[in-house]
């Protein structure tokens, strides 16, 4: 079994470590401009076109991430760029949801109990009680109610926060209010005070986060945009936020990344910026998800997590 690897991080060498240390039977290697040579199994991060088009022979293509868009973006202006018998097969979890649970617990928290407010007050040396929000009408709306998704709406219930989710099919979960497809989108949108995306980026969800959306929340609402850059309209949020639609808002995905050291996002205050940070790969829990999955096609096993081309997730 040979098995192609392609991560343009800077620790490519230690995931050809562990993965050979996983799959002991496979002859791994990383993939290097001009590679054609057979290869039954690839591991990836936003790979270049050339390692996959016109590949013969490939029965599974792992992205080393959550998201595929980038691998998706490629196929939908490159056509053919991936092989049509090969299933794209996206990470699940791997420690990813404990993380956006973490890093939306703490931005919700931040809100709810006014830190931000209180850090400008400290910066102006100004000793003031603010009224406490109300606990009973924050209500957090988590939109993707996917592997991410669910297990943040289950912590922030746990918090006795109102939580709501929204899916693209029908989903239940315990202490949430659940909305599913485009004709439930505005009520779950109404009145939500705190709107966190963890939606796919396809082209159905492209510029989600927009002016019409902010419109639907609470005045002075909040937004944690943790998913991808490319569903928030930029100007939109700067207009709401100057408008007082939206109070404040953390991002962690930019439409452009690194964010531009000129782009008004630095400028703007009630902005928190932090650099696409939200959940790691993390490779000690990544590597023995793909091995055991290459081991289980190898057997001829299905395997879950495989990516609905057409639906774009
Ligand atoms: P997932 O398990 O595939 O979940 C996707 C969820 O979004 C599902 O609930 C799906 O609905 C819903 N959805 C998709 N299209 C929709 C639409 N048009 N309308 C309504 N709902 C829709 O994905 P995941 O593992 O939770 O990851 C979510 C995203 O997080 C990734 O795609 C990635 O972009 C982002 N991410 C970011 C970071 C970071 O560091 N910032 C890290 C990891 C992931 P159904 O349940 O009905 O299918
Ligand atoms: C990171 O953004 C991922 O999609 O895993």
């Amino acid at each position: 079994m040979k098995v192609l690897l392609y991560t343009p991080a800077s620790d490519a060498a230690s995931w050809l470590h562990d993965f050979t240390h996983a799959l002991p039977e496979a002859e791994l290697r990383e993939w290097q401009a001009g590679d054609t040579a057979p290869a039954d199994f690839a591991i990836v991060w936003r790979p270049p076109r050339e390692m996959l088009a016109g590949r013969k022979g490939l029965r599974a293509i792992f992205n080393l991430g959550a998201g595929v868009d980038a691998i998706l973006a490629l196929e939908r202006e490159y056509p053919g760029t991936l092989p049509r018998e090969a299933q794209l097969v996206r990470l699940e979890d791997t420690g990813m949801a404990r993380q956006m649970a973490e890093y939306v617990t703490h931005a919700v928290l931040r809100y709810l109990r006014r830190f931000d407010e209180y850090e400008t007050l400290q910066a102006e040396r100004r000793w003031k009680v603010l009224e406490p929000h109300s606990h009973s009408t924050f209500t957090v709306g988590v939109l993707g109610l996917g592997v991410l998704g669910t297990h943040v709406a289950r912590t922030l219930a746990v918090l006795g926060l109102p939580v709501r989710g929204y899916s693209r099919s029908a989903r239940q979960i315990e202490g949430v209010t659940t909305y599913a497809g485009e004709a439930n989108f505005e009520a779950f949108l109404s009145g939500v005070k705190v709107l966190v995306n963890l939606l796919p980026h396809t082209p159905d969800t492209h510029d989600v986060l927009n002016r019409r959306t902010f419109s639907k929340l609470a005045q002075g609402a909040y937004l944690i945009n943790v998913a991808r850059g490319a569903h928030l309209v930029e100007q939109d949020l700067l207009d709401a936020l100057a408008q007082g639609q939206i109070a404040a808002a953390t991002l962690d995905v930019f439409r452009k990344e690194p964010l531009p050291a000129d782009h008004p996002f630095w400028q703007e205050p009630r902005i928190t910026i932090t650099p696409h940070s939200s959940a790691e790969t993390l490779r000690e829990e990544s590597v023995p998800q793909v091995a055991r999955k290459i081991m289980a096609l190898a057997r001829g096993e299905p395997v879950s997590g495989v990516v609905d081309i057409e639906r774009g997730y």
